[in-house]
């Protein structure tokens, strides 16, 4: 197991829709052991599988004390949620967004067997924001426009930290 980098916002593999997985095997397993090392030693809530460069469908998760995994996850979303979000491949930058309440998230475990995972608040914001990085898509991208402008404009300044 091992901490790997994360990458950041302006590198392709974030911006590039990531492939299903088709191998349950040990590179998987490996990947999926230093996701969750990455993801508790950033700290962060979440982390997807092209955060550390990898494009595969895989994302874990470290929400009310309870860590998991899903490979290859498809979303059944209901509800609405306004909050306040970050992410750990823009560091620093908050910002409110509109999410579903609830979500399921259904696909595989690293051993490839079926799994079912449901959430409520955070943990189904979660799972969205996650997904939406296997689509090779950030949390900015769906901000209120003057957000959006804002986050650009300080990001476009220079490298990181960005805040706000
Ligand atoms: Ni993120």
């Amino acid at each position: 197991m091992a901490v790997r980098p994360i990458r950041l916002y302006g590198d392709p593999v974030l911006h590039t829709p990531s492939h299903p997985v088709t191998a349950f095997d040990h590179a998987l397993r490996t990947l999926i052991a230093d996701m969750i090392d990455t993801m508790i030693d950033a700290p962060g809530v979440g982390l997807a599988a092209p955060q550390v460069g990898v494009a595969l469908r895989v994302f874990v998760y470290d929400v009310d004390g309870v860590i998991g995994h899903i490979v290859n996850p498809t979303l059944t979303l209901t509800g609405d949620l306004h909050e306040v979000e970050g992410c750990l491949s823009v560091p620093e930058l908050r910002y409110a967004r509109h999410r579903y309440a609830h979500a399921v998230a259904e696909g595989f475990d690293q051993y490839g067997e079926p799994l079912r995972l449901e959430g409520e608040g955070l943990l189904a914001r979660c799972f969205q924001h996650e997904t939406d990085h296997l689509d090779g898509m950030l949390y900015l991208e769906n901000l209120a426009p003057d957000d959006k402008a804002d986050a650009l404009k300080r990001i476009e300044a220079g490298p990181p930290p960005w805040t706000n």
